[in-house]
């Protein structure tokens, strides 16, 4: 047994980079990867589930860098039940000082359909694999997938045999979303008590949330005792998503009196990792998400804020510090320094080398002229566009003229800097947006279709920045591109080119439909 812990202690096994990145469009860089995973290291995450090794050559290089990278967390790695998919997984993380293999097949009668085996013959790959596994790996970890629809004595036997076979981890996936509080409480507690073995390795809880009950159904299986929690930044993660890391830690937290469970999580680091996340997967956080939505402790009515004012605990059973949140939000403006910028983005969770800051602060002051209070949410749309290299994008906005209004047509007047040469056109379409779209298409058509279009505020006023995400699909490569800019046409515009940009780089790097993964669910011998 080698990752059982003290009895009220809950692991967090962060699947961010790999169940998380599997949402269409939600596609990160090899170098937004492993920034993720430093900071998921540094906030103490104790598994980072770092990527499909077999998956593509790029999933394969950025498991095998954080598991060079990381300091504190175990890397762990996603393969298939058969041997080719374990063996290029070990090979990936095996670099890490604690590395995991973790290793799945579909035990429900619709999964067990899809490579037509037997549940015997499904019992046998099971023990084969998972010895394959614990031979390369003294640490491994086996998913029964869609274990919430599968037979229940079938899935009491398969489990013993991963044990047997040498499992350290037992995760059970809720994989479709399926379940409610008690019933997931209820296997958990079963499963426990029903499988020979069981005593002798951690369960894990592992929800989607098409139902909406995710973190429910996660903490309802911690209380029953499973002790690993499966989970993503701001949810994110296929359909309707994944339990929330920063919910399942703060409701353990704030809850403590009856969830008595302790994790290892430092949470004033949640605000910043899942701003990053937002940034760097396209996916926007609702304004009313629980713990890092926009408005998790905005207090508006009158009522509310008058009790604020006399005692925050009034209306805030959390303090914004706790999530890393400062309480003045208001401090940068035109006149601030240098040192001052630098200050505040480390702050922010921005450590910036000389050069960095010398571009960021040549874009802060040209927001800060054109906009009178730098909030905080500013910065971090500042930095997420500077995250992007400029040495490696082809294509960049040079100027932009819009007409618009009542009368139609709208047109664009646009020029383009692309391969460093700067062309020029005037476009219409039906509103400036569209026009605008329609002068990127002239000066560089694409057969791309768009597929998400988003307007954000950063912040209140009129002169708000306005963030932009942009997601486009193209021979079955998804791309993203955000961009900010007071003036929201410019924003889309640039979110439009940067996305472009990844397309282009994409096209370069792996062959037509990747985004769908290379690999399917289906098993391979
Ligand atoms: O949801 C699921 O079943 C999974 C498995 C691969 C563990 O993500
Ligand atoms: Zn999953």
């Amino acid at each position: 047994m080698t990752d059982k812990t003290d009895q009220d202690r809950v692991l967090i096994f962060d699947t961010t980079l790999r169940d998380g990145e599997q949402s269409p469009g939600a596609t990160m860089t090899h170098d937004e990867k492993l920034e993720i995973a430093a900071l998921l290291d540094e906030m103490g995450v104790d598994i980072i589930e770092a990527g499909f090794p077999i998956a593509s050559d790029g999933d394969f290089a950025a498991v095998s860098e954080i598991a060079k990278n990381s300091v504190n967390s175990v890397i762990c790695g996603l393969a298939r039940a058969n041997f080719k998919d374990i063996d290029r997984c070990w090979e990936a993380v095996r670099h890490a000082l604690q590395p995991r293999i973790h290793t799945f097949i579909g035990t429900s009668p619709l999964h067990r359909a899809i490579p037509n085996l037997t549940m015997d013959e499904m019992a046998d790959r099971i023990h084969d694999t998972v010895t394959h596994a614990r031979n390369l790996c003294d640490n491994v970890q086996w998913s029964p997938m869609d274990a919430t629809r599968t037979e229940y004595d079938y899935l009491c036997r398969v489990i013993e045999i991963a044990i047997k076979a040498g499992a350290t981890t037992i995760n059970i996936p809720d994989t479709v979303g399926y379940t409610a509080p008690r019933e997931s409480a209820d296997l958990i507690a079963h499963l426990i008590a029903d499988v020979p073995g069981a005593e002798d390795v951690t369960f894990a809880t592992h929800c989607h949330n098409d139902l909406g009950m995710a973190t429910a159904n996660a903490l309802a299986a911690v209380d029953a005792g499973a002790r690993q929690v499966e989970c993503t930044i701001n949810g994110l993660g296929e359909r309707a998503g994944n339990t929330a890391l920063e919910e399942v830690v703060m409701a353990l937290r704030v809850r403590n009196d009856i969830m008595p469970y302790q994790t290892r999580i430092d949470t004033r680091k949640i605000m910043n990792i899942s701003r990053r996340v937002a940034a760097v997967s396209g996916f926007a956080v609702q304004f009313n998400k629980a713990i890092v939505g926009k408005n998790a402790f905005a207090h508006e009515s009158g009522i509310h804020q008058d009790g604020m004012l006399k005692n925050a605990e009034t209306f805030e059973i959390m303090r914004p510090e706790d999530i890393g949140l400062s309480e003045t939000n208001l401090v940068m403006g035109k006149h601030s320094g240098r040192a001052a910028l630098r200050a505040k983005l480390k702050d922010l969770g921005y450590e910036l080398a000389d050069n960095q800051l010398k571009d960021v602060f040549v874009r802060f002051k040209a927001l800060a002229d054109r906009k009178k209070e730098i909030y905080d949410e500013d910065l971090v749309a500042l930095m997420s566009e500077s995250s992007t290299d400029p040495a490696r994008e082809r294509l960049s906005v040079k100027f932009l003229r819009v007409i618009c209004g009542t009368e139609a047509p709208q047109s664009a007047d646009l020029t383009l800097s692309i391969d460093g040469v700067d062309k020029q056109v005037t476009a219409q379409g039906d509103g400036p947006v569209d026009a605008t779209f329609n002068a990127v298409k002239a000066l560089f058509p694409h057969t791309a279709r768009l597929q998400l279009y988003q307007v954000h505020a950063v912040t209140e006023g009129t002169d708000a920045q306005a963030t932009v995400t942009v997601r486009m699909e193209e021979d079955g490569r998804i791309v993203s591109g955000q961009a900010a800019d007071t003036d929201t046409v410019v924003a889309s515009a640039k979110a439009y080119v940067a996305a472009l940009n990844r397309l282009i780089l994409r096209r370069e790097k792996s062959p037509l439909g990747s985004d769908r993964k290379e690999v399917s669910y289906k098993d391979v011998s």
